[in-house]
This record gives structure tokens, C-alpha cells and sequence, in this order.
């Protein structure tokens, strides 16, 4: 918008046209002053900046992650049994791998990777002996949580949380539940409706931080984060996840970095930095792929994660690990930790090396 120059300004001018000279040059540096003074006060542009640099301020205030009392962040697991029996048969989850989650519909991004990686690290947790629950908050038709709940072993539990029929709860219109068509995708691998333990309905907003212990579920091992995709409904479900979640558990937030859902990249970014120095709580993420940031709790975990899957020679021909060619670091780093990130070489079949890791 073009700005008009006040009447006052032209005054002014004429007056200093005809006035002698030296009186002139005083006047001149005083006016330019006061001049100056008012223009700064009066200029639209910069009292609207200050004034959203204020609203910004406010509003961080207003949406920082204060720690829930009832939160019980990073737990240890003491489960009693910690069979390696899968939940799911192993004839169902490597037909899953190769394709069946076609027959429910994509409610997300590509997940031949995703699944892949979370069958990988899903041994790598079963083997240090971390059992635990599975679960996905923002499960749409299940495409996603299928990948995750055939990870299970026969004691962890499978526990899920939508919106589902109640949309009008759905702030930010991301994706839209159903209930019924969730329920028949979980024929697709061969569980039912009676093998979840905990079946939440309604906006994440409602389910309390102290969720394990009031459903009586065992803390996460493993939990997919893609609900609601504003700044708050992020760090409220990141806060969810991370107060339920096992010492070594893993959080996987989907579209990390996505253009349309800023929100949940605000929204992990506000959380690591209001976690500083809160070891409890803080998360390290160690893998980006195809939008989903995996990320863990334990400093130890991450390192384990990292390296098991940047040394396996199965897996490590979908990973990146040198950011050179991008020049500065040469490293993937977010919130100071290292992660790695994925491709896919076209020479390589993800869906058969998918269901080569089911164990
Ligand atoms: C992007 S979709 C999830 C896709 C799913 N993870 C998949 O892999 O197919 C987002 C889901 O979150 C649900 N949702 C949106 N906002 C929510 C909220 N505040 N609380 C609970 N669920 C929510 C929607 O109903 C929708 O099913």
C-alpha cells in the first residue's frame, strides 16, 4: 500500500524554506529530531510489527508445555512375562508387508519404509528385553497402526485414540476417522475388535496424562503420534505419548517438516526447547522417513537405534547418514542429535525386505 505523506510534513517544509540561515541549521537538526521522534511513533508498519512481536510472545506463553503433575514420563517396564510369541502370525504380518495394507485405505504417507523400520526396531527393542504397549493417537482406517501392531508380541497390549464419528472435534480437519472401517481393516492381518485394550473415542484434549496407569496398560514401547496437526494438539499428544512412554520406548510423529501441517513441526520444535534440561522428558529423535520422525527418550537408546540400524546391512540401503553434499555439517542433526534419513534405491524391493524382518 503506498503511504501518504501528512500535511504536517509539508508545513514544515515551507517553514524551513523561508527562514534565515542559521537559524535555519538549528532549527533544521531540531525539527529533523522531532520529525524523526513522531515519525517512529506514527509509522503503521512499525507498531504493528512490535505488536505481533508481543502477540507471538503472548502466545508462546500461553501455549508452553508446562510438565503435568500426573505425568510419569520415562518408566521402566516390569513385565511379567515377555514372551517373543508374535500377536499377530507371521504368515499374516509378511502378507501385510508385502502389500495387503493396500486393502486399508491411506489415511497418511507412503509406508513400505516406515514399516520396514519399525519391524527393525522393534527386534532391536525385544532383544534388549523392553516389552510394552503399542499404540497409534489419529488412527483413521488403521493403514498405519496395521505396520505397528504387527510388531506386537502376545503380552503387549494394542491401544488406539481417535476422533472417529465425533468430527466436529476435528480442529484442524486433518483426516477423518471411522470407527466401523477401522474395525474391518484389522481383519485384513487377522485381529478383531476384542484384541484392543484400549479403544479411545473423542479428541486427544480429553485423554489424560496419566493414561497407562488409569487403562491399567502397560507404558508404550512403541506409539504413533498423527491426531490433530496444530502446534497444541502436537505438543499435547507428543506430552501424551512421552509421559506413557517406556525408558528406550519409541515415539514415531508423522509429517515432520510437511508445508501444510506446520503445526506439528512448531509443535516439536516448541516441545525440545521447552524440555532443555528436562532429561525426563526430552526427546532424541534418531530417524526421518517419509515424514515421520522416530524419536526416543534415552540418550543410550538413541545411540543403540542409530547404530543398529545404520550397521545393518539389510536396512542400511534405505539410509542415508553423510549430509555433505548439502555442505556445512555433515551430519543430520536435530535438537543436537544425530538422525538418519531415508530413500529408496529403485534396486531394492522394500515390501520383500519388509517381510524378510518379520520374526
Ligand atoms: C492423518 S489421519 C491419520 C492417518 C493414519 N495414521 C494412517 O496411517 O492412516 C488423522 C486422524 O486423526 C483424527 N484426529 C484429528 N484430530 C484429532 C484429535 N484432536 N483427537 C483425536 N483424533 C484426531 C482424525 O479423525 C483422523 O482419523
Amino acid at each position: 500500500m503506498a503511504k501518504v505523506r501528512p500535511p504536517h510534513t509539508n508545513r514544515l517544509r515551507m517553514m524551513l524554506h523561508n527562514m534565515p540561515r542559521k537559524e535555519m541549521s538549528a532549527a533544521f537538526i531540531a525539527s529533523t529530531l522531532l520529525l524523526l521522534i513522531f515519525m517512529m511513533s506514527s509509522d503503521t508498519e512499525t507498531d504493528m510489527s512490535s505488536k505481533d512481536a508481543s502477540l507471538r510472545s503472548l502466545k508462546a506463553i500461553s501455549t508452553t508445555t508446562t510438565i503435568p503433575s500426573t505425568c510419569n514420563a520415562a518408566l521402566s517396564s516390569d513385565f511379567a512375562s515377555s514372551s517373543m510369541v508374535p500377536k499377530v502370525s507371521n504368515d499374516n504380518a509378511r502378507r501385510l508387508a508385502q502389500g495387503g495394507y493396500t486393502l486399508i485405505a491411506q489415511g497418511s504417507g507412503p509406508v513400505e519404509l516406515v514399516g520396514l523400520f519399525s519391524m527393525a526396531l522393534s527386534e532391536i527393542q525385544h532383544s534388549s528385553n523392553i516389552f510394552g504397549s503399542v499404540g497409534e493417537l489419529g488412527v483413521h482406517h488403521g493403514r498405519f497402526t496395521s505396520c505397528l501392531f504387527i510388531t506386537a508380541r502376545e503380552n503387549e497390549k494394542l491401544v488406539i485414540a481417535d476422533i472417529f464419528e465425533q468430527q466436529n472435534k476435528n480442529e484442524d480437519k486433518s483426516g477423518n476417522g471411522d470407527k466401523a472401517k477401522f474395525m474391518e481393516g484389522l481383519a485384513v492381518y487377522g485381529l478383531e475388535e476384542k484384541d484392543l485394550h484400549t479403544v479411545f473415542t473423542g479428541s486427544t484434549l480429553e485423554i489424560p496424562m496419566n493414561w497407562s496407569q488409569k487403562r491399567n496398560f502397560e507404558p508404550f514401547r512403541l506409539v504413533s503420534v498423527d491426531a490433530g496437526h496444530t502446534e497444541l494438539l502436537t505438543k499435547n499428544d507428543i506430552t501424551i505419548a512421552s509421559c506413557n512412554l517406556l525408558i528406550g520406548g519409541i515415539i514415531v510423529l508423522d509429517d515432520v517438516l510437511h508445508p501444510h501441517w506446520l503445526g506439528v513441526t512448531e509443535g516439536i520444535f516448541n516441545y525440545f526447547h521447552e524440555m532443555k534440561g528436562n532429561s525426563r522428558q526430552q526427546l532424541y529423535p534418531f530417524l526421518l522417513c517419509n515424514g515421520k520422525l522416530f524419536l526416543t527418550n534415552d540418550l543410550a537408546s538413541h545411540g543403540k537405534y542409530y547404530n543398529s540400524l545404520k550397521n545393518n546391512p539389510v536396512v542400511n540401503m534405505f539410509l542415508a547418514t553423510d549430509a555433505t553434499m548439502w555442505g556445512g555439517s555433515s551430519m543430520f542433526l536435530m535438537n543436537e542429535a544425530e538422525f538418519l534419513f531415508c530413500h529408496s534405491p529403485e534396486s531394492f524391493n522394500a515390501h520383500d525386505v519388509w517381510a524378510s524382518l518379520v520374526y
